[in-house]
């Protein structure tokens, strides 16, 4: 994140904009050369100035600074698509259902990336009746847990609040719930689909060495 507006961003955004210098000088009602000299760092805009040029990108002031412009292509909300941002301060989450600025604490949040849930992750999905009880197998001390458990399906996200020494399990609506995303506070985001995770299940179950014999034993029998 900057911390100001830098030359390569007022750069790439105007070539983005298909301006020349000189015409985004004239916006701004500045000199070609005084654009030129930011461009290459030999100053940087006056703090008045910072809304006219973020107005002629078209963009907000905080985009311009942190130099990354939002792009969200689809209005139409898609919850899978959902980003969580998580204040590393304060612990506060944040969901988005497309990419923004953000902060917290006066820091600039990043989206988090989701991983796929792994061996020191677990998580264990059961359909009782219309919910999905979801558990994951972690530690649940202040310094190391799991933070929040959210469900999304394509148009509705169901999140739940974990605190150190509770317990990491949640209940959701099963209704069209197509993700289960679990975050936490050390390792990060992850995320599984509730349907493979029981179908998982279920063929591991069909491929315990028990099961093997038996079916070995019911072939010899039954041939
Ligand atoms: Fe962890």
């Amino acid at each position: 994140m900057n911390q100001y507006v830098t030359g390569t961003v007022i750069k790439e955004l105007r070539e983005k904009n298909k301006m020349t210098q000189l015409q985004l000088a004239e916006k701004l009602g500045v000199t070609d050369k005084t654009i030129s000299k930011w461009e290459t760092g030999k100053g940087y805009p006056d703090i008045t100035l910072l809304e006219p040029i973020a107005d002629s990108f078209r963009i907000s002031v905080t985009e311009l600074i942190s130099g990354n412009p939002i792009h969200n292509a689809n209005v139409s909300a898609n919850m899978m698509r959902s980003k969580f941002y998580v204040c590393p301060v304060c612990g506060n989450v944040i969901h988005s259902m497309g990419e923004g600025v953000i902060a917290c604490h006066g820091i600039q949040l990043s989206p988090l990336s989701v991983e796929q849930s792994d061996e020191y992750h677990m998580i264990f999905i059961e359909r009782v009746e219309d919910e999905y009880y979801v558990r994951i197998d972690h530690s649940m001390t202040k310094e190391h847990y799991i933070s929040f458990v959210a469900a999304a399906s394509s148009d509705d996200m169901q999140m739940v609040k974990l605190y150190p020494e509770g317990n990491a399990e949640a209940r959701f609506k099963i209704r069209g719930v197509r993700r289960i995303f679990f975050y936490c506070n050390r390792d990060g985001l992850f995320s599984v689909d509730p349907v493979k995770g029981i179908d998982d299940k279920e063929s591991g179950y069909d491929n315990s060495q028990e099961r093997r014999e038996l079916e070995k034993v019911a072939d010899m029998l039954f041939g």
